[in-house]
């Protein structure tokens, strides 16, 4: 995810910015950039790749002389990772540069509306209408120009601005993504994150969403977003650099757990309009939508789980027939795919080896692509025909969470979105739009409501098989729980069809055999529970996953997981949490390396 930070002082400027930068590579970026102010006038350095590229070019920051700054990490969201496109950006006037974290959603009308004023944009970036609406607001009052501006975004922005007026200030605007004020002697600075201030200061005041700050070498005052000055305390941090990049969490999966909520909103948010789902990135595809006869999903992994959890609503509410087949084994099977089919790709990184094989064969046979990507210029996304962009944020854990919770978000919007533009949905289409932004609450209840997972842990981490049982959409979710929990633990793992049990596999069921039975599916729910019985009756016990006053399974489960109750057609992104959790605690329990299990790679780049 993108990185901000800001210093004011009396030392350089340019070594400190560039040394806050480097605490932050580890959210992940594709460009980077500083804006020093010596004197009145301002000075940009960006490159495309690492901070080592641009230590370079700025001589480690001997060559840019002045004692105010902003830098930036970005991680491409709006155009590719450019140079052109990495922050800061300047106004077309040269007064006032700034970076930006977080998404503006109406940049496309705001930035029509500047160029009929006549600004000129440089980048593809949303973050661009803002530089250029400072300058359009600005009367000689940095203050005022920055309400006025903000007053016009829809979206999330963390801002850092230098203005060529005024030498020596920093200024820094929250809204919906973190800002924090570090508190120095003689100096001061702000970050996207407390990693890049720990190193000069351990008093930093937290910015609301809402508030501004304006920063010089000795002074720091904060307003809302009236302009009114507000007085707030500083708080002193207690977490090493290592706990600080961690959010304060033993591991990125646990945090990358807990992001889930804020990720899927983000995912959301841009395509979830009043009258119904929308993806403007995919307009072009909806004359063709008509004359698609099937859908092909593929992917590896856990993408490829996420797409056979997505078939379910796809197939449902879009009424087209759906297969899910893995990369590796699609790359090599002859497929019956014509100009009649749609091919989703999913794909995190957007550089696995075998999906982009599957891809391009599927391409050279006809079939139109759609990507569901989160890495915006990645290879996956640069192939497709669309690319629908997850905003997960970069993963750094090896086993994907908020990556797998995110993908079937934008398959549930994609089945409600076809099934509108079909005309193939009726009374239901309010309800289910409504679950679907309920979904980030929803997700937050199924981590709450969990407590008890370490304990869970701690009793079954000795286990020497774990099967995970469950049919139809809990099927789905049943295969990703039982991926989660080989790979970080260790632990042998296997998911089945419930209704596949009496075909072989019941005869693994011996006394003590852990069970996880997944139950989040009325329709099907007896079935699963007859299930339970019957390997309750050869000895097993049964961690059942289910919702809170699900009597019936309460009575027959030995161990309960939690989950809020929820639409069936969108349960697997609330279902999987508690998995997720077992996971990573029955992963401690055994001493796991959590956030890199050996032998696997983040990123799949060869067959
Ligand atoms: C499992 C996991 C992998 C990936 C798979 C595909 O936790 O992360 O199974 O899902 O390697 O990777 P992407 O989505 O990058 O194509």
């Amino acid at each position: 995810m993108c990185g901000i930070v800001g210093f004011t002082g009396r030392q350089s400027a340019a070594p400190v910015l560039l040394e806050g930068l480097k605490k932050l590579e580890y959210r992940g970026y594709d460009s980077a950039g500083i804006a020093v102010m010596d004197g009145k006038s301002i000075t940009v350095n960006k490159v495309r790749g690492r901070i080592a590229n641009l230590c370079e070019k700025t001589k480690d920051g001997a060559k840019v002389p002045g004692t105010t700054g902003i830098g930036h990490t970005r991680w491409a969201t709006h155009g590719a990772p450019t140079e052109e496109n990495a922050h800061p950006h300047l106004s077309n006037d040269g007064r006032f540069a700034i970076v930006h974290n977080g998404i503006i959603e109406n940049y496309l009308s705001l930035r029509e509306e500047l160029t009929q004023d006549g600004y000129h944009f440089l980048s593809e970036t949303d973050t661009e209408v803002i530089v250029h609406l400072l300058e359009m607001y600005y009367r000689g009052n940095v203050r005022d120009a920055l309400i006025k501006t903000a007053n016009r975004l829809r979206g999330s922005y963390a801002l850092g601005v230098i203005c060529s007026e005024e030498p020596g200030k920093i200024y820094a605007v929250r809204e919906a993504s973190p800002l924090i004020l570090g508190v120095g002697i003689d100096e001061n600075f702000f970050a996207s994150d407390v990693t890049a201030l720990v190193n000069h200061t351990r008093n930093v005041i937290y910015l609301e969403d809402g508030e501004f700050a304006e920063l010089s070498d000795t002074s720091i005052r904060i307003f809302d977003c009236s302009g009114q000055e507000i007085h707030k305390k500083a708080t002193r941090v207690l977490w090493d650099v290592q706990a600080a990049e961690k959010g304060g969490y033993e591991h990125f999966m646990l945090k990358e757990i807990m992001e889930q909520p804020g990720a899927v909103k983000a995912t959301l948010a841009p395509r979830m309009k009043e009258h119904g789902v929308e993806f403007e990135e995919l307009t072009g595809l909806l004359p063709k939508l008509p004359s698609i006869r099937k859908i092909l999903i593929t992917a590896c992994g856990s993408a490829y789980y996420a797409g056979c959890a997505g078939k379910y609503a796809l197939e449902h509410l879009a009424r087209i027939p759906v297969e899910v087949e893995l990369a590796s084994e699609l790359r090599y099977s002859d497929p019956l795919i014509d100009e009649s089919t749609l091919l989703i790709v999913i794909s995190q990184s957007g550089e696995t080896a075998d999906t982009i094989a599957a891809m391009k064969e599927c391409k050279a046979r006809g079939a139109k692509t759609l990507a569901i990507v989160n890495v915006v210029g990645s290879s996956v996304a640069t192939l497709a025909d669309f690319a629908v962009y997850t905003w997960a944020g970069p993963e750094i854990a090896v086993a994907t969470t908020k990556g797998y919770t995110t993908q079937v978000t934008v398959l549930y919007m994609l089945a409600l979105y076809f099934a509108d533009h079909l005309n193939r949905i009726g009374e239901e289409k309010a309800r289910l739009q409504e679950a679907l932004q309920a979904m980030p609450r929803r997700i937050q209840e199924s981590i709450d409501m969990n407590a008890n997972i370490p304990a869970l842990a701690r009793k079954y981490h000795k286990a020497k098989a774990l099967f995970f049982i469950g049919r139809n959409t809990d099927y789905a979710v049943a295969l990703e729980g039982a991926l989660k929990m080989k790979e970080i633990s260790y632990l042998h793992a296997e998911a089945y069809a419930a209704g596949e049990l009496k075909h072989g596999t019941i005869a693994l069921i011996e006394e003590h055999q852990p069970v996880i039975a997944l139950c989040a599916n009325p329709s099907i729910m007896e079935k699963t529970l007859s299930n339970m019985v019957e390997v309750k009756s050869r000895g097993a016990e049964v961690l059942a996953l289910t919702f809170r006053n699900n009597q019936k399974i309460l009575s027959v489960a030995d161990d309960l997981l939690f989950m809020p109750e929820v639409d069936p057609l969108f349960s697997a992104v609330m279902e999987i949490v508690p998995l997720q959790l077992l996971a990573y605690y029955v992963a401690r329990e055994n001493g796991c390396d959590i956030d890199k299990p050996k032998n696997l790679a983040k990123s799949v780049t060869v067959e």
